[in-house]
């Protein structure tokens, strides 16, 4: 069985999802631990719930971004993961653990990237009065929000959305896309190479995969 390790910083829903995915084997991994950059946040307690060792690491604790981020690899790698999932992990990574966890790095940002990479994305959408809206899993690679899309899922905005409906909207796809696509990887289907997502042994188009037509 592949090791899974996931990091967090705040609820935890899309952590959620994969707990219960492994739970009913849709993931055939076993979540070996859940890390926060905030004592806080209730996907800790998700993760206890779950009998998943949980552990908090805060900023204030270290130097500099590199040496918390030595300090976490060092704390992950005890647990020799085969994927590290970032599921609203809301720290810049640095590069020497983008490039540790390269080609086994995932994350779910919400937009149809590369449309709004960084922040305030279901504002964005909503302002701009896109019809659409969504969420991306992707590679991480050092450009921000940047690194090979694997798959998104659509949804439409309509009129009179708000910000709370439009992101229980995304989440709500997120819950399905994400441990999908974990369990492509940990059945060893989905790999990065020339910068690019690759599902079965082909390339992966720049949206990520979408079924034939
Ligand atoms: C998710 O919607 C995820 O896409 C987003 O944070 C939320 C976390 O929710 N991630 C980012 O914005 C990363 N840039 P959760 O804690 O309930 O899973």
């Amino acid at each position: 069985m592949k090791n899974i390790v996931v990091l967090i910083s705040g609820n935890g829903s899309n952590l959620q999802a994969i707990i219960d995915a492994c739970a009913q084997q849709r993931i055939n991994g076993v979540l070996r631990a859940v890390f926060s950059n905030k004592a806080e946040a209730y996907g800790l307690e998700r993760a206890r719930e779950a009998g998943i060792p949980a552990h908090a690491l805060t900023a204030g604790q270290f130097a500099s971004r590199e040496a918390f981020d030595r300090a976490l690899m060092q704390e992950i790698d005890a647990y020799a993961p085969d994927v590290v999932v970032l599921a609203g992990y809301m720290r810049i990574l640095s590069p020497a653990f983008v490039a540790h966890y390269s080609g086994r790095l995932l994350n779910i940002h919400p937009s149809l990237l590369p449309k709004y990479p960084g922040l305030h994305t279901h504002r964005q959408a909503l302002d701009n009065g896109d019809e659409e809206h969504g969420t991306s899993v992707h590679f991480v690679t050092d450009e921000l929000d940047g690194g090979p899309v694997i798959l998104q899922a659509k949804v439409p905005v309509f009129a009179g959305d708000d910000e709370e409906v439009i992101t229980a909207r995304v989440q709500h796809q997120e819950h399905a896309i994400y441990p999908l696509v974990v369990g492509w990887f940990v059945d060893g289907r989905l790999t990065m190479k020339d910068n690019a997502a690759w599902l079965d042994g082909a390339r992966l188009p720049a949206q990520g995969y979408a079924a034939e037509e």
